[in-house]
């Protein structure tokens, strides 16, 4: 038995095949993650280094450690959601090499066990997605943080919470924000959520969204995509807002903007992106049409209150596979999807590969850089040349090319006469 097999703890071995043949296909559709590949097996920018990841473990973040597993590196995974978890890509990676920790509807319990596992491997760097390696490391492990190089965090709620911690002058390692790159929120956050949000919405419930009216709570870059797609599949679209430029953002884009209470009373969709908790709340509810549906695409499942929810329901049901009932006492029904958890992971296959094609080339990127560079502790910006190589490389898959500025014109742009 392979050491990644004997260590590694995942629901079933025996759907490793199924598990390849989903990371092949996403392989075959994320072209810059091939390019590095290629070029990491003769560079070797990971030799013998240890290195844990913490991501939504499915076909996408799957061929990312095997891009790094490439580069030499001896990698252990835990799933970041275990809603999110597809066994068979687990034992797929387990089967390449990979040391695997989590399965499909985890219990906190197991999942908080998988996360210290995937430290346990004692890796010098990470890839964290919403900075949980990174708060179990500061809260229990102070000695092993102080050995970690670096690593990179994939997520706006992650990377709010490692600005507090590098704020406080606690932050023990460098960290590279993955999110602000342009190449990441401009088209992950955008597009991707957009719509993988919707596919998850459409395949789960089954109903149409054409002029039905969706509620979508924070116009971030995530909810700019969630609103746009919106409104291309024919929905009439409110935003709520608390930020007030990006409320004008909203009514200038051409969506209604008004406060959750007033919004509540008319929507049939509800979509939470706010990185925020209880943005959906109990006053919000009591306003809602019978029937209304809410999910959520931020990061934790704190956006829609259920403790509110519950304490409306007289009763709860499960009327759908990732679809929940909860029936007020007076009689109207309102249904939450995936528990509250992430609606494109949790009841689908996230964000679609050529998107987290370029998001994950900057995860290898940025882990590279941060492995190979020594930055001092805190939170650091991607540098804007791997951002420009990102964005050039997926031009170049394209066989886009564009134009370059002349000597004269660099010239004129840094002139001031
Ligand atoms: N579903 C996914 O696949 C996916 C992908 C990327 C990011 N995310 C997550 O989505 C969340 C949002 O990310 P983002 O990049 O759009 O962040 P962002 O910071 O760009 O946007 C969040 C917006 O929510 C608004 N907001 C905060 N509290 C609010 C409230 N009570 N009511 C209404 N609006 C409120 C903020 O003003 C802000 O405009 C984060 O948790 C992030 O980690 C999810």
């Amino acid at each position: 038995m392979s050491q990644a097999r004997e260590k590694s703890q995942i629901r079933d071995f025996a759907l490793a095949e199924q598990g390849e043949l989903k990371i092949d296909w996403v392989r075959e559709h994320m072209p810059l993650l091939r390019q590095l590949e290629e070029q990491f097996r003769q560079t070797q920018p990971f030799a013998g280094k240890r290195i844990s990841m913490c991501l939504h473990l499915e076909a996408k973040t799957a061929y990312l450690a095997l891009v790094v597993q490439a580069g030499g590196a001896d990698v252990a995974i835990a799933a970041s959601n275990p809603l999110s978890t597809q066994d068979d890509v687990v034992a797929g990676l387990v089967k390449r090499g990979v040391t695997a920790f989590g399965w499909y509807g985890a219990t906190q319990e197991e999942y908080q066990a998988h996360l210290r596992e995937v430290l346990d491997h004692d890796p010098i760097a990470l890839i964290d997605d919403g900075a949980d390696l990174a708060t179990i490391l500061h809260q229990e492990r102070p000695e092993q943080a102080a050995r970690i190089v670096g690593g990179c965090e994939e997520t706006t709620t992650g990377i709010i919470r490692l600005r507090a911690m590098s704020d406080e002058g606690i932050l023990k390692y460098p960290m590279i924000a993955v999110n602000d790159a342009d190449c990441k929120h401009l088209f992950d956050n955008r597009y991707g959520t957009g719509q993988s949000v919707w596919d998850g919405v459409m395949r789960t419930t089954n109903l149409v969204i054409a002029g039905k009216t969706v509620v979508v709570v924070g116009y971030g870059w995530c909810g700019k995509g969630v609103a746009m797609r919106a409104k291309g599949l024919g929905a009439k679209v409110i935003v709520t807002e608390v930020d007030p430029i990006r409320a004008v953002e909203a009514a200038m884009d051409g969506f209604s903007v008004m406060p959750i209470v007033e919004a509540a009373a008319h929507g049939d969709f509800f979509i939470t992106v706010t990185g925020n908790q209880y943005v959906i709340h109990k006053a919000a509810m009591e306003r809602m049409k019978d029937g209304a549906i809410l999910g959520n695409a931020g990061h934790f499942d704190v956006e829609v209150s259920k403790p509110d929810l519950e304490s409306l329901a007289v009763s709860v049901r499960r009327v759908r596979p990732n679809i929940d009932e909860y029936k007020l006492a007076d009689g109207r029904r309102i249904y939450l999807i995936a528990e509250g958890r992430l609606v494109n992971l949790a009841a689908g296959d996230g964000h679609p590969a050529e998107v987290m094609d370029m998001t994950f080339a900057l995860q290898a990127l940025g882990l590279r850089e941060v492995v190979q560079h020594s930055y001092a502790p805190g939170l650091h910006k991607i540098p804007r040349e791997l951002d420009l190589e990102v964005a050039r490389m997926r031009l170049q898959s394209w066989g886009v090319t564009i134009d370059q500025l002349t000597d004269q014109q660099v010239a004129y742009l840094h002139s001031w006469q």
